[in-house]
């Protein structure tokens, strides 16, 4: 199957060989969910702080093209970055950077600690949801924050000063749980954050805060406390290890009847996620910083799958490991509890010969044999990493469309792929 070009336009993606088995072992990138908040932190800290372990991933270049129109001085080696937010002379998001990625809706916590003031443009739905933002304007609120909203523009204005605050969360959203942190680190007085998020990056952006003087307890527990402090300092951090990342790749290894070493993660990250490989039918065997995993000539069907808040089944998994379901033998049930709309690849599995119900919430897969190659398209981040598990598991030649949303959370998969014995070639036509 030829990687057809569409004239004129501009098109990214991928070429898969499918069936070629996996082996060997690769090192994990640093976390997206975690550099974001983090690097927003940055606009908090006076100095210059140096974060380590920034993945390679679009995302992080749009939080660093944020970090400069704020006034940042940004300087990246590597995967280190090194911002200075001395000179902080904005507190205006643009709408076309709020479009770029919808999560620069985590800056508004650190802008208004340390401008008082901050501008967004609405941040919209995306692939997977509306995701309002209700959660975080209410918090906000109580913290001293007026808020005022029209033609699509979210202004948000400290009377005063910021000022600690119990605030109890209706659902333990990991945004609002960021920007309550990032707000209340330097307002007057305690803030309580009652059933916050416990996403291990709420520790790790706790951790960082703390080194830059924050006086932060309990993160990644469901009551959190921040005792205010005047200022913060810059510091250095090292990001922890993407756990979605590794649980991808080892279930893109559960497909291809891998036999896989994942290197530099954090093992308890992935606690609800080990035993759902292994009721597959796949061995796993975690080292202190590792994690092993053989897996069976075909994957066992999942009775019942639900996707919940950590320390629940991460809902940034549902989408690859409904694609390896797809070849398992019998039938798996899948509900997505925290989306409302996170099925919309389900629709390009079925170009590969899937078999899955989607109504609502909720997904039945009656797991087939085989697939066949198949052309299809990224619908989104997550579900484009389903688009690579199923093209991995097909017979002969597929090709991916849109890998631009594989590219803002996944740092060169064909890479890390293509070292464990895959053969995948990016292409990109420019039209
Ligand atoms: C973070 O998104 C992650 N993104 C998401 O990862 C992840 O899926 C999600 O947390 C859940 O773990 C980043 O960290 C950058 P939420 P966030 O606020 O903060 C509703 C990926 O693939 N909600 O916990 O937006 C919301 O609509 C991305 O890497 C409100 O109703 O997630 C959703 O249904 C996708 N009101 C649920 O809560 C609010 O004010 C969870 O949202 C906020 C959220």
């Amino acid at each position: 199957m030829l990687f057809c070009t569409l004239r004129g336009v501009k098109v990214k993606g991928f070429v898969i060989n499918g069936q070629n088995p996996l082996s060997g072992e690769i090192h994990i990138q640093g976390s997206k969910n975690s550099v974001l908040p983090v690097l927003a932190a940055t606009v908090l800290a006076k100095g210059e702080s140096v974060i380590h372990n920034c993945p390679r991933i679009t995302d992080v270049d749009s939080a660093v093209k944020i970090l400069k129109l704020l006034g940042c001085k940004v300087k990246r080696e590597g995967r280190t970055l090194t911002i200075n937010s001395d000179c902080i002379n904005s507190y205006k998001i643009p709408d076309r950077l709020m479009r770029e990625m919808r999560s620069s809706v985590m800056f508004l916590g650190a802008i208004l600690g340390r401008t008082g003031k901050a501008v967004l443009s609405t941040p919209g739905g995306c692939e997977i949801g509306l995701r309002p933002i209700d959660l975080h304007i209410s918090a906000l609120k109580q913290m001293g924050v007026c808020f005022d909203s029209g033609a699509g523009r979210l202004e948000f204005q400290v009377q005063k000063t910021l000022k600690g605050a119990k605030i109890s969360l209706a659902f333990p959203s990991v945004g609002a749980t960021e920007n309550i942190l990032l707000a209340a680190c330097t307002a007057k007085g305690t803030t309580t954050i009652i059933n916050a998020a416990r996403e291990p990056e709420i520790a790790d952006l706790a951790d960082f805060l703390n080194k830059c003087g924050a006086r932060i307890k309990r993160a990644g527990e469901s009551v959190i406390t921040v005792e205010g402090v005047n200022e913060l300092h810059a510091a250095e951090h090292r990001v922890i290890p993407d756990r979605i990342v590794a649980a991808s790749y080892l279930i893109a290894a559960a497909v291809a009847k891998g036999n896989i070493c994942i290197k530099d993660i954090i093992p308890e990250h992935l606690c609800s996620v080990a035993p759902v490989l292994k009721a597959t039918g796949c061995e796993l065997t975690a080292g202190e910083k590792e994690i092993k995993l053989l897996a069976p000539q075909r994957l066992n069907s999942i009775r019942l799958l639900r996707t919940a808040p950590y320390p629940g089944f991460p809902t940034d998994l549902q989408a690859p490991v409904t694609a390896a379901l797809c070849v398992a033998d019998g039938t798996s049930v899948v509900v997505e509890n925290i989306f409302e709309s996170r099925y919309r690849y389900a629709c390009e599995l079925l170009r590969f010969g899937a078999v899955i119900h989607v109504k609502g919430r909720k997904a039945v897969i009656e797991g087939a044999k085989s697939l066949n190659a198949a052309c299809v398209h990224a619908t989104d981040l997550r579900g484009g990493f389903a688009m690579i598990t199923a093209a991995l598991a097909a017979n002969g030649k597929s090709c991916i469309y849109n890998t631009e949303h594989i590219d803002r959370g996944y740092e060169s998969p064909e890479l890390y792929l293509n070292e464990l014995g895959a053969d995948i070639k990016r292409i990109q036509s420019n039209g």
